[in-house]
């Protein structure tokens, strides 16, 4: 049965897209079809990721308006076989509503075996569009208290939503100054404080970074995806333990 899984955090720049676009190329890589959506209109940045944005002409808002047929907006990454991707409105005058967005999703999901929604920072406008089908959430924080307070934002608003799958990831982790900052005793202090269940803890890595901004054929794939294969295993409902030494 296909799964919508909304991507998001409370504040910007923790690492949305690149968790959004590497987990679904590691469901890719599992053979699943996968849909992302870029839910941050205005901004945009899956299609930079998964290096689709000089063949991008159609949108998410070109859907909705008529103006192009679904096929037209739907691109499949090159080198990436039944990861698809749908851009965000080039303006964020653009944004889809909640209601209209709810019903693409579930007129579309069950063409995919998943669907991942990547939603822009906060709980402000378009988040609520993002997460409205979603069947469960990942909240991204980085292990600092603004972006712990803003996951707990999110998980919120979630709940309002009636999403009661909502799993923490813990991304740009970094021991050494995890530790040196002092800013948490250790990381089941950073799970309490955000009241959300630990599904992943992605260590900070110039090559996932470099991975996000290059697109997706980086060569150096293999080695910096292992830490979301083990994500989609959990997402499957593997017991896969998190083993980080501080
Ligand atoms: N694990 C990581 N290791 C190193 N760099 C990372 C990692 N994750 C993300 N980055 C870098 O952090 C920056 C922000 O990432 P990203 O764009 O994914 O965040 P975002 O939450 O989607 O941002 P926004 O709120 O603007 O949508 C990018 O330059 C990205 O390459
Ligand atoms: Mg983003």
């Amino acid at each position: 049965m296909s799964q919508v899984i909304v991507v998001a955090s409370g504040k910007g720049g923790t690492g949305k897209t690149t968790v959004s676009t590497s987990l679904a190329l590691a469901l890719c890589r599992k053979n699943y079809k996968v849909l992302i959506i870029d839910c941050d209109s205005g901004m945009r940045g899956t299609d930079m990721m998964l290096g689709i944005t000089g063949r991008l002409v159609h949108d998410l808002s070109d859907v909705i308006s008529g103006s192009c047929t679904l096929e037209d907006a739907i691109y499949e990454c090159e080198g990436a076989k039944g990861l698809f991707s749908i851009a965000a409105p080039i303006s964020a005058e653009d944004e889809v509503s909640p209601q209209v967005m709810k019903q693409f999703i579930l007129d579309h999901k069950n063409d995919y075996d998943y669907v991942i929604v990547d939603a822009p920072a906060g709980v402000g406008s378009g988040f609520e569009s993002a997460a409205i089908a979603a069947d469960r959430a990942l909240v991204v924080v980085n292990t600092e208290p603004i972006s712990i307070r803003g996951g707990m934002n999110i998980l919120n608003k979630l709940t309002e939503y009636g999403i009661k799958d909502v799993r923490l990831v813990i991304n740009r982790f970094d021991a050494e100054r995890f530790v040196k900052t002092g800013l948490y005793s250790d990381l089941d202090e950073v799970i309490d404080a955000s009241g959300i269940q630990l599904i992943a803890v992605i260590p900070e890595d110039a090559r996932i970074a470099a991975l996000s901004q290059r697109g997706i054929l980086a060569s150096n794939w293999a080695s910096a995806g292992v830490v979301f294969d083990t994500l989609v295993e959990r997402l499957r409902g593997n017991d896969v333990p998190i083993v980080i030494k501080l």
